[in-house]
């Protein structure tokens, strides 16, 4: 018997890295999974591996329509909403303030930020009907820490998701809903192509892997409803910007 046999979980940016691993446990646990992503053919990988627990809902979730169908359509199939991993997530290569236009802010903050609130927003009332829901965002280190390495729009764009995370708890408390928010830092996935500074593959190896990010997420989707984890922060041990501050201690 899986710890999540009966639960529906939708995970957005499921096609790659985190969201990808975080689908593949939570159905290993024996929940349904709703995939969500701007592109159909990684989604549908995906979900051919879960196989018959998984579905593919693409969208892009930086669009509040196309977030309000998908709701409607898992409430439609399933009529319930037990886990939210509202995942998805970007960044651009131009992302100082010497290279930064209005369109590529929107686009960090639209994927980022907007995408977690009309998120959390859809799901609310059934949660709220339930009086039972987690929701798990992924934020970032760049999401707790300003550094420039991230860039503003994606820096700023966390600081909102986490912020907005913990106004869940303090609102959504007494209707037995629970929100959690990861800061992840270096984790080796796709995303890390977008780097202005390529990373090579010895130093993807060791960061902190896709799968260790869904064992966290499989874990607070398995704590008992009296308890939330409201933040936590995972990171690799080889921390490259503790190394890089090591070097200049010893300078
Ligand atoms: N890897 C890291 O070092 C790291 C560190 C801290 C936080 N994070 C966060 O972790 C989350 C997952 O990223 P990842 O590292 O696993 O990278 P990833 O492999 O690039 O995954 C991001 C996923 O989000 C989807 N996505 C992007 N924009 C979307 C949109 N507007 N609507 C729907 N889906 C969208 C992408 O699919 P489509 O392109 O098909 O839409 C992709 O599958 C992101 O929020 C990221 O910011 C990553």
């Amino acid at each position: 018997m899986g710890r999540l046999d009966g639960k529906v979980a939708w995970v957005t940016g499921a096609g790659s890295g985190i969201g990808e691993a975080a689908a593949e446990a939570l159905a290993g646990e024996g929940a349904r999974v709703v995939l969500s992503g701007r592109r159909r053919p990684p989604l549908e990988a995906v979900a051919e591996r879960i196989g018959a627990a998984a579905r593919v809902a693409p969208g892009d979730m930086a669009v509040a329509a196309d977030v309000g169908a998908i709701v409607a359509g898992i409430e439609r199939e399933f009529g319930r909403l037990d886990i939210l991993v509202a995942n998805a997530g970007l960044n651009i290569q131009e992302r100082g303030w010497d290279k930064l236009t209005p369109e590529g802010a929107a686009s960090v903050i639209g994927a980022n930020l907007n995408s977690a609130f009309y998120c959390a927003s859809a799901v609310l009332p059934m949660m709220r009907r339930q009086k039972d829901g987690v929701l798990i965002h992924t934020a970032s280190l760049a999401g707790r820490f300003i550094s420039l390495l991230s860039g503003p729009a994606y820096t700023a764009a966390k600081h909102g998701v986490v912020a907005m995370s913990h106004t869940l708890n303090m609102q959504e408390c007494v209707h037995g809903i629970r929100s959690s928010v990861i800061n992840p830092g270096e984790v080796a996935t796709p995303i890390l192509d977008k780097r202005p500074v390529p990373v090579s593959a010895e130093e993807r190896a060791r960061m902190v892997q896709p799968r260790d990010v869904a064992d966290l997420i499989l874990y607070i989707a398995c704590l008992p409803p009296h308890v939330v984890l409201n933040e936590v922060t995972i990171a690799p041990t080889w921390n490259r910007s503790y190394v890089a501050a090591l070097g200049k201690a010893d300078s």
